[in-house]
Order: structure tokens, then C-alpha cells, then sequence
């Protein structure tokens, strides 16, 4: 396993792979250069100028849009021996992920521009990928004093006080309003998640703005979001891998994992656009705090691999997965994802997707391996991520 290794791939052809986005699956070869996906070959075409480039057969492998995850915790500063930012985006790209969105839930809590500038800095230098400092949207995470929005809305789009519940319905009044006003996006947490998640809603068709659901996890809340979507209600939603994954499992999470009707109903809104994308809540935990009671799963590293098997074993096209786990998010952002095609920026998986294989988590690179999913059965293995054309993260087995 190789992080970072930075090879200097000035000219890449990926030949015979299984190229999948969130608008088209066909067999083909991806041509990059300079960090750029030059031109695409559909099976049987001839690559011209092959000789120059280094070629790679990925016969019975897939391409994907590499990942964009908008709800991750990696700890700085405060909890550093949980994860760091670096060892964070290291597990980020071994995950899959060009781009991630790093919660606020930390000591100090990241509710002003010059933390999240440091943490933003920190990000830059590792050089791995993108990384999106969240800020709280209230002061200290509590909902009484809001954060100066004006000014950290020139740094990031995201606000939330994950972790913790806004209670007070005029705070969330106020930070839908503002988020309106500097065009940011309120991601919320809510421990009574379908009663909360109803209050918002009612909250946003009249305050407007820009409402984004995190971990949904209940039946009652995605028909609550269903309604609001049909009535033309701005709002988002994501669900996390171990939501999709299980249910009826005793391992302590916000929100817990629901019942199998809750699971299928999470399953039933992937397929018809009430969840709009697939996100990770890595929340890596040390064995001790685990024990302690800390809720969260260390996910990065597996998501992928889970959310493929929830989609081949329920039949829903790998273009939809596309869609939720790098399109989607980043069209949020603003940014480009989810689509290959030439002339675009080379952010790219290959992955084994067709063989099962059991999840280690004493191979786990994260600085923490909390998961219930140990010697679990998954499916879709990253053996090599490419960010702007740079190899990544290289399994060893790929390139
Ligand atoms: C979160 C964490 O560890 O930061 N854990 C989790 O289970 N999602 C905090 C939280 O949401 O309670
Ligand atoms: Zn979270």
C-alpha cells in the first residue's frame, strides 16, 4: 500500500476498463494527461499515439469519478490522537475521496475564519485532496449566538453544528435566513431526528434558504423530506454507509442504526431521488472513548465497498451511485464531479467491483478502526486513486 507516492504520471492510458459515471457505464479506455482526462476510447476504437504513454489494462476493473464526502470528522484540533488532518485525508484518498467536508465538532470548536483557515492551510500542504473546513453555525456549537456568516462565507459554504441538535427554533429561523442571504448551506444534526427534521421543514417554506439533512436514518423522516421535495422545498439530504448497510445492529452511532423497515425505506429513497447523496460520517473514535461510550463509526476507508454492495444486492445501476457519491455533492459545492468525460479535471477510482472481500480493520490506516463491520463480506475494492492526474493512493495491484 502506497499513500502519496506522487508518481508523476504526465500521460496515463487506462485501457479496457469499465468506465462508470453518473450518466453512462460502458467498456472503454480513459486517456490522461496533465492532470486532465484528454480523450476517451469506447471498446474496440484504436488509441492513437499509444506508444507514448504509459498504459494500464484494467480488463474486468471499473474507472468512477473519485468521491466527494461533505460530512467527515477528523478531530484537529483537539482530538488529534483520534485523527488527524493528515492521517485523515491519507485514509480519504485509500477511501476514494478527491474532495472532503471536515465537521466543526472539535476543542476548540471551529465557529470563526482563523481556525478554519489553519485547518484549511494544514489541509493544503499535506497535498492529498480537497478538504472543506465546515464551520459551526453557532458560536461554541451551541444554537444562541450565531457565527459571523458574513465573513466565513467567503471560506466555505458549509455551516453545522453536527454533534449537537439546534433546539431553539429562532436560531434555526435566523441561520436559514442568513444562509439565504450569503448563499451558504445549513447541514443539520438532529437527535430527534423526525420531529426535528419536521420543524425545519416547516421552517424552511417560510424562511426560505438552503437546508441540508445530515445521516438520515428513519422512514418517517425520508417521507417527511419526500413531501417537502414534491412541494418545491430546497433541501438536501444524505445517508451514510452504515444506515444503507444495516440495520438491527447493537454498535453506538447518532443517529442508531434503525430497523429493517427504516433500512428499506433508506434503500427505497436512494432509488427514487429523495436522497440526494451518499456521505460517510467517518467518526473515528480511540478503543478507549469507544468504551467510554463515544458514538461513531471510523468509515472512510470502507464506505465505498459497503455502499457498492447495498447497490448491486438491491439492483440499483452503478450510475446512480455516480450520482449520489460524487456528482451530487459536488454540484452543492459548486465544484466539477461525477462526470468523465474530455477536457475534465482527472479525479479518478479504479476499483475492483466484482469480487467480495472481508474488511480488516487492523488494515484500517485511519488513526482509529471503530467499526462494528469487521470480517464483514463487501464489495468494490479501490486499488488505485488519481487526484488532478497524481496517483494518490496505489493498493499496489493497479499501475
Ligand atoms: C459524531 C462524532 O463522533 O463526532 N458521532 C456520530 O455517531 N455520528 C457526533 C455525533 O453525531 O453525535
Ligand atoms: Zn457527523
Amino acid at each position: 500500500m502506497n499513500i502519496a507516492t506522487q508518481k508523476p504520471l504526465s500521460k496515463l492510458i487506462i485501457k479496457n476498463v469499465r468506465i462508470i459515471d453518473a450518466y453512462n457505464d460502458f467498456i472503454g479506455s480513459v486517456v490522461i494527461s496533465e492532470g486532465v482526462i484528454q480523450k476517451i476510447y469506447k471498446e474496440g476504437s484504436e488509441i492513437a499515439d499509444a506508444s507514448s504513454y504509459q498504459t494500464f489494462d484494467a480488463t474486468a476493473l471499473a474507472v468512477m469519478p473519485a468521491m466527494v464526502d461533505l460530512h467527515c470528522h477528523f478531530r484537529e484540533p483537539g482530538y488529534e490522537y483520534k485523527e488527524d488532518i493528515l492521517s485523515g485525508l491519507r485514509a480519504a484518498v485509500k477511501g476514494g475521496y478527491c474532495y472532503v467536508a471536515a465537521m466543526a465538532n472539535t476543542t476548540p470548536i471551529i465557529d470563526n475564519t482563523e481556525l478554519i483557515l489553519k485547518n484549511n492551510t494544514k489541509a493544503q500542504k499535506a497535498d492529498l485532496c480537497a478538504y472543506n473546513q465546515i464551520s459551526a453555525i453557532g458560536v461554541n456549537l451551541d444554537d444562541k449566538i450565531l457565527v459571523d456568516a458574513k465573513e466565513i462565507s467567503k471560506l466555505t459554504k458549509l455551516f453545522s453544528n453536527d454533534g449537537k441538535s439546534i433546539l431553539s427554533e429562532e436560531f434555526m429561523e435566523k441561520a436559514l435566513a442568513t444562509s439565504r442571504e450569503y448563499n451558504f448551506i445549513v447541514a443539520t444534526h438532529c437527535d430527534d431526528e423526525t420531529e426535528l427534521i419536521e420543524r425545519d421543514l416547516k421552517i424552511l417554506s417560510q424562511t426560505k434558504g438552503n437546508l441540508h439533512i445530515c445521516h438520515v436514518s428513519k422512514k418517517q423522516s425520508v417521507d417527511l423530506i419526500r413531501k417537502a421535495k414534491a412541494d418545491g422545498l430546497n433541501v438536501t439530504c444524505e445517508v451514510t454507509p452504515h444506515h444503507l448497510f444495516s440495520h438491527d445492529l447493537d454498535y453506538k452511532v447518532n443517529p442508531p442504526i434503525g430497523s429493517k423497515e427504516d433500512n428499506e425505506a433508506l434503500i427505497q429513497a436512494v432509488k427514487d431521488g429523495t436522497i440526494d447523496m451518499l456521505s460517510t460520517d467517518h467518526a473515528p473514535h480511540s478503543a478507549e472513548d469507544k468504551q467510554k461510550g463515544s458514538p461513531g463509526i471510523s468509515n472512510i476507508e470502507t464506505a465505498f465497498s459497503m455502499y457498492i454492495k447495498v447497490f448491486k444486492d438491491n439492483n440499483i445501476q452503478l450510475t446512480r451511485f455516480c450520482e449520489m457519491s460524487s456528482y451530487a455533492p459536488a454540484k452543492l459545492m459548486g465544484i466539477d464531479g461525477g462526470i468523465i468525460s474530455e477536457g475534465k479535471e482527472a479525479n479518478l477510482i479504479i476499483a475492483d467491483i466484482e469480487n467480495l472481500y472481508k474488511i480488516d480493520k487492523n488494515a484500517f490506516i485511519s488513526k482509529s478502526n471503530n467499526t462494528p463491520y469487521d470480517g464483514y463480506y463487501v464489495c468494490g475494492k479501490i486499488l488505485a486513486t488519481i487526484i488532478k492526474g497524481a496517483v494518490k493512493y496505489d493498493s499496489g495491484q493497479a499501475l
